[in-house]
């Protein structure tokens, strides 16, 4: 059975090599140079993604200029890579949609969740690389390996376009996770009671299952169903580290019930709740394994969209799409 199983694992390596290999020509004629290597070398990050670990981000870059030429390249990569669930006009209706439970964002209202300003306000740039660059955890949002950094600014500029918003609103202050001053076992220990006194449990459960009292009747801006996260399951969209968590909490989500807690905890406060709900994370060791073991459901989707990335993944390699 071990040796039946470590067969058709190596059966199944081969055939990835192979379709790698095929998709790396096709990648190739757009961009003129080898692409083998990289797509191998970015293969690793997307496992390392699916199994729930978080992709730096390095925005050193120097930044395009905002011009006609950069939005028209802008327009072609977003048609490529994006429209499919984003929609040719950015309202979120792109023909894939229909596959996820979790929607595809409508750029045209411009109300966008992971930020590092207040609520109801917009996303920076760099909130939109971060976002594009490490993708959302549990959702068909990927990241994009297979953009450069000035790809990257270039479909940025071009998704602003889509909101006047970006054109008529202000500079929103950027908030910034302050340094923890306790151990991280004290802000675990704190943050358990603020979970309390916030109230968190009506939505996320007593125990972080995503259980509360309120869970099943949430419904987000778009009047779709949405669950409160469920901590000890799931790995957050924004990822496991203290400061995006701290970020989701001090910014609230827009667009969803999740909302900010900036004016009602001390930032002390917010980072005990961010400690809290990291150690409720499932373990990590065990989420590769079972990853690697089970298929998720919604497969069909799955493999579409590493396919338009030029990286086609098969079998065992698909994730979830709740
Ligand atoms: C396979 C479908 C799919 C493709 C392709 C896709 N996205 Fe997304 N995207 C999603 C989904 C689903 C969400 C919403 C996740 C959520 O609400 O939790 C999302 C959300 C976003 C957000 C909003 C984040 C926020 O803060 O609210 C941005 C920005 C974004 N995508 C950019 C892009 C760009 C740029 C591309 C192309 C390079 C792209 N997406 C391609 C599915 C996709
Ligand atoms: C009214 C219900 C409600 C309450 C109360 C609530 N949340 Fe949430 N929370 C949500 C929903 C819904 C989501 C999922 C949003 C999404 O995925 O788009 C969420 C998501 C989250 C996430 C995950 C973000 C990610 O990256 O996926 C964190 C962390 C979080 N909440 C923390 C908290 C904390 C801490 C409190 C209390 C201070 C709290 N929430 C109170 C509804 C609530």
């Amino acid at each position: 059975m071990e040796l039946y199983k470590s067969i058709s694992f190596l059966l199944f390596s081969v055939f990835i090599v192979a379709v790698l290999f095929s998709s790396a020509f096709s990648e190739d004629k757009q961009s003129g140079e080898s692409k083998f290597d990289d797509l191998i070398h970015n293969m690793r990050p997307m496992e390392k993604w699916l199994a729930g670990f978080s992709l730096p981000v390095n925005i050193s870059e120097p930044w395009p200029p905002l011009d006609e030429a950069s939005l028209k390249v802008g327009r072609t990569i977003y048609q490529a890579r994006c429209a499919v669930c984003h929609g040719v006009k950015g309202d979120g209706k792109g023909p894939r949609a229909g596959d996820m439970k979790i929607k595809p964002r409508d750029f045209t209202e411009a109300k966008y969740k992971f930020r590092s300003t207040p609520a109801g306000a917009l996303p920076t740039d760099a909130d939109l690389f971060k976002t594009i660059s490490r993708g959302l955890h549990g959702t068909a949002m990927v990241p994009w390996l297979g953009l450069n950094n000035s790809q990257k600014w270039l479909v940025i500029y071009y998704i602003k376009t889509f909101s006047d918003y970006f054109e008529d609103g202000e500079k929103a202050e950027v908030i910034t996770p302050p340094e923890p001053v306790k151990s991280s076992d004290e802000y675990v220990k704190l943050g358990a009671k603020v979970y309390d006194k916030a109230k968190c449990h009506e939505c996320h459960g007593k125990e972080g299952y995503g259980d509360g009292m309120k869970a099943d009747k949430l419904k987000d801006d778009w009047l779709r169903p949405i669950k409160p996260m469920n901590f000890r399951k799931r790995i957050l969209k924004r990822g496991l580290e203290i400061n995006e968590i701290y970020l989701t909490i001090a910014t609230g989500l827009n667009g969803t019930p999740m909302a900010s807690y900036a004016s009602f905890l001390t930032e002390d406060e917010i980072l005990a709740a961010s400690y809290f709900i990291r150690s409720l994370a499932p373990d990590m060791e065990t989420r590769v394994t079972v990853h690697r073991q089970r298929p998720a459901p919604d497969a069909l989707a799955g493999l579409r969209i590493d396919h338009m990335q030029g990286i086609r993944f098969r079998g065992p390699l698909m994730f979830p799409l709740r």
